[in-house]
């Protein structure tokens, strides 16, 4: 395969985990949604062959290198060979590749898929090659693999896909077409937190007390069972109720934090639905369930009890 001597973009967006992480690892549901607001997004200025290098340039983690010195485990160079893997490319166009993400990084957004993917997109259209979603899902997993252990999939999942969805560890996911709205106001906490130690810290706990651990992620997973309908139907005082629960559970095992906590508390003080830790926890972000009218106000809430920034977010409904 050659590369094409033109500029080629690959993008992805943020997610959040509505209800269902950490038991998702253990095979429990959990419900996901993509972020539109939030994008990564890659650019390969390619000269049309490999006499040149690759020069990998992303400004925000100040790294400005070509691809050759990068260790194989450096999570850009490690998304750059799993796609060349995948579409079978033997060698890395020459050029420059660009990396740019509008999400802070270890902090539940899903960082580190939305880059992968959004690089294997870049990639594919340089060799003007179709990446369908569950291989772009599948390079995002094997990357993330090497960096987080066992994970579960559900980031490269919703991600790479790009919808709402209900998923299950090793099963295909199932789409999600919310009726109406959601409106999310998401805070960051400005800690972060390391989704391998988290998940690590958990298993460990697991280990030490199985069937007490077990019966939380079961109930985590009841959680994410029945907000599949209330999501689906706009019933959003049902699912914050949910969410509500499901971050007591996430407190039951160890992964809030006393800032995570303060926010959730101040969201609902504030007028949201229900509002709970995302992603990993143990820092990182959060998330309130809102209605449209009130968002400014538990946004202002949320800056008040220490967020280092909160911003509203609309999952448009979508129809079947
Ligand atoms: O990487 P994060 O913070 O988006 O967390 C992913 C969700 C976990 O359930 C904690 C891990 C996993 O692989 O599902």
């Amino acid at each position: 395969m050659t590369p094409l001597p033109q500029i080629s973009t690959g993008s992805a967006p943020g997610k959040v985990i509505l209800v269902g992480e950490h038991a998702v690892v253990y095979g429990q549901p959990a419900i996901a949604v993509p972020l539109n607001n939030l994008h990564a997004t890659a650019t390969i200025t390619s000269a049309g062959h490999y006499l040149e290098k690759l020069v990998v340039d992303a400004p925000g983690i100040a790294l400005h290198t070509s691809f050759n010195k990068l260790a194989e485990d450096h999570p850009l160079a490690a998304a750059i060979l799993e796609t060349m893997r995948t579409l079978n490319i033997s060698e890395a166009p020459g050029g420059t590749l660009r990396v740019h993400s509008a999400l802070p990084v270890a902090a539940g957004l899903g960082s580190s898929a939305a880059i992968t993917i959004a690089i294997a997109r870049a990639l594919a259209a340089c060799f003007a090659t179709e990446l369908p979603a569950t291989a772009a899902a599948q390079i995002a997993s094997a990357v993330e693999h090497l960096h987080h252990g066992s994970s579960s999939g559900i980031d490269p999942t919703v991600i790479a896909h790009h919808a709402a969805i209900c998923f299950t560890k090793n099963k295909d996911p199932e789409f999600i077409y919310p009726h109406s709205s959601l409106e999310l106001v998401i805070a960051d906490s400005g800690l972060t937190g390391s989704t391998r130690e988290a998940v690590n810290a958990v298993r460990k706990l697991h280990s030490d007390s199985p069937d007490r651990f077990s019966s939380i992620f079961a109930e985590i997973g009841a959680l994410a069972f029945s907000a599949r309908a209330p999501l689906e139907a706009g019933k959003h005082e049902m699912l914050g109720a949910l969410m509500n629960a499901n971050h007591r559970l996430l407190q039951a095992i160890g992964v809030s934090t006393a800032l995570l906590d303060a926010l959730c508390a101040a969201a609902i003080q504030a007028g949201a639905y229900g509002a709970k830790l995302t992603g990993a926890g143990t820092g990182g972000c959060m998330i309130a369930l809102v209605d449209k009218s009130g968002a400014p106000e538990v946004q202002k809430a949320l800056l008040a009890a220490g967020a280092k920034s909160a911003s509203i977010t609309t999952l448009e409904s979508t129809t079947r």
